[in-house]
């Protein structure tokens, strides 16, 4: 695949300028909260134009434990927009828990998600699924309902979530749709009656059909064979090139991750320990991402010298 044509060099983590820790550090928050002070609010507004606009959601020192499992450690990671980030980091490290506390799902045990101006954290129950709905996500068993077809299975968001009541509107979304993700006229079959890497599609329509802001992918070529990965991994970049949709997500696929997005966060034990462009990240100290890089990619060298051979 050719190098992405929107995409800024990757030395100096390009235009979107994702930032090492230390950076992110001194980005200067949106106001907080009615009661306290900011000693100079057009500076403020000024900073976050230039260095903010471009991150569509921002953590900031988010933590979350389940009893004795401290499993995010003040996790501060800002999502540039339109841009593909990838979440990647060993099983267990506490990806899933990040993408379900920024979505809402899951409630921080302390600290702070945006999006955009708004505190997600601050907001009531009601507000947070108005907003929540601006965010798709497929997840890594697509979850399509059995019983119904794959028509059905797309509708269903349009007319319980959107309220849409004009069938014909429904079906010429649906039909769009199954179009876009080139799988056309298949409305009327059964998830049982489509491959895995269908379905998986599907997943990924029946969140698109709702036309998110974001959308995020957990593990979405986890179980599948390496060509029907590419196949996902290429539908993740024309979400973003073609509709336009900031994407982020958590992948095992770390060649994929390095091949495709903007920005890459590590995640290790419930700590971002690199982050940045692909470029900045591969040239990370840190033994532990040295290693995950070296094992990812020389089983990718292995492979290929297989099947060449
Ligand atoms: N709902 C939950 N209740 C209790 N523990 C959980 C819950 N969800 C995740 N965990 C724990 O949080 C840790 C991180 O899980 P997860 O985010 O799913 O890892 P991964 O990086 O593989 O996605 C694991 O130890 C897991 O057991
Ligand atoms: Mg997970």
């Amino acid at each position: 695949m050719s190098e992405r044509p929107g995409r800024a060099g990757a030395a100096g983590g390009g235009a979107r300028a994702p930032q090492n820790p230390s950076q992110a550090a001194k980005v200067p928050r949106p106001p907080q909260s009615p009661g306290r002070t900011l000693k100079a609010p057009q500076v403020q507004q000024t900073l976050r134009q230039t260095e903010e606009a471009s991150q569509i959601i921002r953590t900031e020192k988010l933590s979350k434990s389940f009893g004795t499992n401290a499993v995010l450690k003040e996790v501060t990671l800002g999502i540039p927009e339109k841009k593909i980030s990838a979440v990647i980091g060993q099983s267990g490290t506490g990806k899933s828990v990040l993408f379900k506390t920024i979505m809402g799902m899951l409630k921080p045990d302390q600290g702070r998600v945006w999006f955009r101006d708004t505190e997600l954290t601050a907001l009531k129950p009601n507000d947070l699924i108005a907003i929540r709905r601006r965010f798709g996500y497929s997840f890594q068993n697509a979850a399509l309902f059995d019983s119904m077809t794959v028509g059905e299975n797309l509708a269903f968001p349009l007319r319980e979530v959107l309220r849409i009541r004009d069938r014909g509107e429904i079906r010429r979304r649906v039909a769009e749709m199954l179009e876009w993700i080139e799988l056309p006229a298949i409305e009327a079959k059964r998830p049982d009656e489509l491959s895995g890497g269908m379905r998986k599609r599907i997943g990924v329509a029946r969140a698109l059909i709702m036309q998110p802001e974001v959308l995020f992918f957990d593990e979405p070529t986890t179980g599948l064979d390496p060509v029907l990965s590419e196949t996902i991994n290429n539908l993740v970049v024309r979400v973003n090139r073609e509709l336009r949709i900031t994407c982020v997500m958590i992948t095992h696929d770390i060649p994929a991750a390095f091949r495709i997005a903007d920005k890459i966060a590590f995640l290790d034990q419930g700590y971002i320990i690199a982050e940045g462009s692909p470029k900045e990240v591969a040239l990370s100290k840190r033994d532990m991402v040295r290693n995950f890089l070296r094992i990812s990619f020389s089983e990718l060298k292995v492979w290929r010298n297989d099947t060449l051979r």
